[in-house]
């Protein structure tokens, strides 16, 4: 029988929410399959073990009881289940995230968002764009998309904000979940309100479709899977918008060359392949298994972290480089296997080929004229949470 992986007492989760690509550096080189007690889980930082370990369900499952995820959002939701109870949640509201009605309808209306958003922003200042535009369309899009349009953006992000931090409360303190079970009761008049409106006119968004399809899936998984959509759907394209920004803005020669030949796409991709806005992910063992000669022990909960599997020296080179023109680029940042990000092609159109042209074409002399003022947080979920852009 195999040992078990090494254990770690030295890691916090101050370091790994203030700067962990270190750390995922050295451990990468050192010991890719970690027991680290502070986060009382086994990190794998190679990206041939985080894809492994997606890509196995039976081995690994999303269903883990152990997380605050289930309190947070009062219900369990797809992202934590498997097999075909899983794929009949996802498949109820795949008809939103249909390529044809994303070009058709979403689409659209994420460019006059963008337009609206992008004009009112004030020429010649410094402006942090983190809420007043990066957070703020994002959330405007998907009330959209969700069917949820009479939501305002304020309460979209904080809603979103409350659920990831109520899943992320491993402390299980009151005030996380007290914040979480406010964002609930919102969502949950909103949706209840919408209800009728929707029955009697059916349309493309993600309510309407599983409300309307011909076998629902029960009332309790629609309002789940659509607070899923909230906590997954606004912060991570705000935080990949904002990341890309700050790569091509502290990169002025590789921005002039992806403005001149609207690179976008690239620029996106590189963006959240440089930091994963989800960066790490759990996954349940259910029988005892091995990696890399370490036994993983049934019942362990193993941690991707694609944000390290990203910049894995075996996959790419100088991965800790923002590089828009790298020869090769794979990244794992919209996850692998069943739970691959049903939002992937939404969030790459509306950030990628709608807001970033959009922005510089307004702003064609944007800069950041004090990197140390964009300050970077997250370990679960990554990405600047101030960004001061001088609009020009
Ligand atoms: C750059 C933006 C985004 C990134 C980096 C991202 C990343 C991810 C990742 C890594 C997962 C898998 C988590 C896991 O395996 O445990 C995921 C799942 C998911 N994402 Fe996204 N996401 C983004 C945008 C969106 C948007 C805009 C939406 C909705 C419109 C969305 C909806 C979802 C849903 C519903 C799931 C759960 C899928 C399932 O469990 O089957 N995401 N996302």
């Amino acid at each position: 029988m195999p040992d078990l992986a090494p254990l770690d007492d030295t890691i916090t989760l101050d370091q790994l929410d203030r700067d962990p690509f270190p750390i995922y550096r050295r451990l990468r080189a050192e010991a890719p399959v970690l027991r680290v007690k502070s986060v009382g889980r086994t990190l794998l930082t190679k990206a041939a073990d985080t894809k492994y370990v997606k890509d196995n369900p039976d081995l690994f499952s999303s269903d883990d009881p152990n997380t605050p995820m289930k309190r947070a959002f009062q219900a369990h939701t797809l992202m934590r289940k498997d097999g075909a109870d899983h794929l009949r949640e996802r498949t109820a509201m795949a008809p939103a995230f249909n390529p044809k009605v994303i070009m058709g309808e979403w689409m659209p209306q994420y460019n006059q968002i963008a337009q609206d958003y992008v004009a009112r922003l004030p020429r010649g200042e410094v402006v942090d764009l983190f809420n007043v535009l990066s957070g703020a369309f994002a959330a405007r899009g998907l009330a959209i998309l969700l069917g949820m349009p009479e939501a305002s953006d304020e309460d979209m992000m904080e809603w979103s904000q409350a659920l990831i931090e109520g899943a992320g409360n491993f402390g299980w303190r009151d005030a996380p979940f007290e914040r979480s079970d406010r964002a609930n009761a919102g969502i949950n008049a909103v949706l209840d309100a919408a209800r009728a409106r929707h029955l009697a006119d059916p349309n493309p968004s993600a309510y309407s479709v599983m409300l309307n399809a011909d076998d629902p899936i029960p009332d309790s998984q629609i309002y789940a899977n659509i607070k899923i959509a909230i906590g997954g759907g606004i912060n991570e394209p705000r935080d990949a918008l904002n990341t890309t920004l700050y790569g091509l803005l502290t990169n002025p020669d590789q921005c002039a060359q992806v403005v001149a030949n609207g690179d976008w796409d690239r620029a996106f991709e590189e963006g959240v392949r440089w930091v994963a806005p989800i960066s790490a992910s759990s996954r349940l063992v259910t029988e005892d298994t091995e990696i890399r000669g370490h036994l993983i022990p049934k019942g362990d909960t193993v941690m991707t972290i694609q944000a390290s599997a990203n910049r894995d020296e075996d996959v790419l080179e100088n991965g800790e480089v923002f590089d828009v023109y790298r020869d090769k680029a794979p990244h794992q940042s919209f996850g692998n296997g069943p739970h691959f990000c049903q939002g992937t092609h939404v969030a790459r159109r509306a950030v990628g080929q709608v807001m970033l042209p959009i922005l510089f074409d307004r702003f064609p002399n944007m800069s950041i004229p004090d990197t140390d003022a964009v300050i970077w947080r997250g370990f679960g979920f990554r990405g600047p949470i101030q960004i001061p852009v001088l609009l020009e």
